[in-house]
């Protein structure tokens, strides 16, 4: 298994995987893997991680800044996140997740923000934080998953990317 930056050949790839991997999902938008192209166009595809099994890109995870209406930071966001279906449930999505995470962190980062499941993503750190959601998302399952004593006050925004923009 590796874990590597996206290359040029991997754009379709990532594409088709985050595709399969949020078909039939019920909190899926449909457009997960569209917000992967418009944050590349946009420029705010500030890491692009693919993990590869035996020259098979099955995973990958995408980060891009987020703002706080406190003007705090910097902030990142998590997501999308995608394990190719026959992949799943193995370990490779939490891998791509903390390796991930360790990057932003490194890059001085003052925390992570996300929209999923609680009991999925409490494992790696991230806890609820209600209060902090962009107006747009379901609040209870915005979380995050900060790296320094910074405490955010505001509301955060996602990338404009995750709005079709
Ligand atoms: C979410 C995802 C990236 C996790 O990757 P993975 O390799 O399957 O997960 P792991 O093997 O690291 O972890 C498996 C655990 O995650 C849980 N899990 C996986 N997806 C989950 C979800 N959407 N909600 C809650 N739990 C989830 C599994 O039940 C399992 O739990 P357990 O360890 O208690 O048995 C992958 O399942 C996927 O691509 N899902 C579809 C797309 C998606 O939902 N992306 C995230 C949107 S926020």
């Amino acid at each position: 298994m590796i874990i590597r930056n996206e290359l040029s050949g991997d754009i379709d790839p990532i594409y088709q995987l985050t595709k399969a991997a949020f078909e039939g999902r019920p909190y899926a938008a449909g457009d997960e893997q569209d917000v992967v192209n418009r944050l590349r166009t946009i420029g705010t595809l500030t890491l692009s991680l693919v993990l590869e099994i035996e020259a098979q890109v099955v995973g990958h995870i995408a980060f891009s800044p987020a703002m706080n209406s406190d003007g705090s930071g910097p902030w990142m966001a998590l997501g999308p996140v995608s394990i190719l279906p026959s992949h799943q449930c193995q370990g490779l999505g939490s891998e791509l997740i903390m390796e991930g995470l360790k990057i932003i962190e490194g890059q001085g980062t003052a925390g992570c923000i996300l929209t999923g499941n609680p009991q999925y993503y409490s494992r790696f750190g991230f806890e609820p934080a209600p209060e902090n959601s962009p107006v747009s998302e379901p609040s209870e399952y915005f979380q995050i998953k900060r790296f320094s004593s910074l405490v955010p006050q505001g509301r955060f925004s996602f990338d404009p990317a995750f709005y079709g923009e």
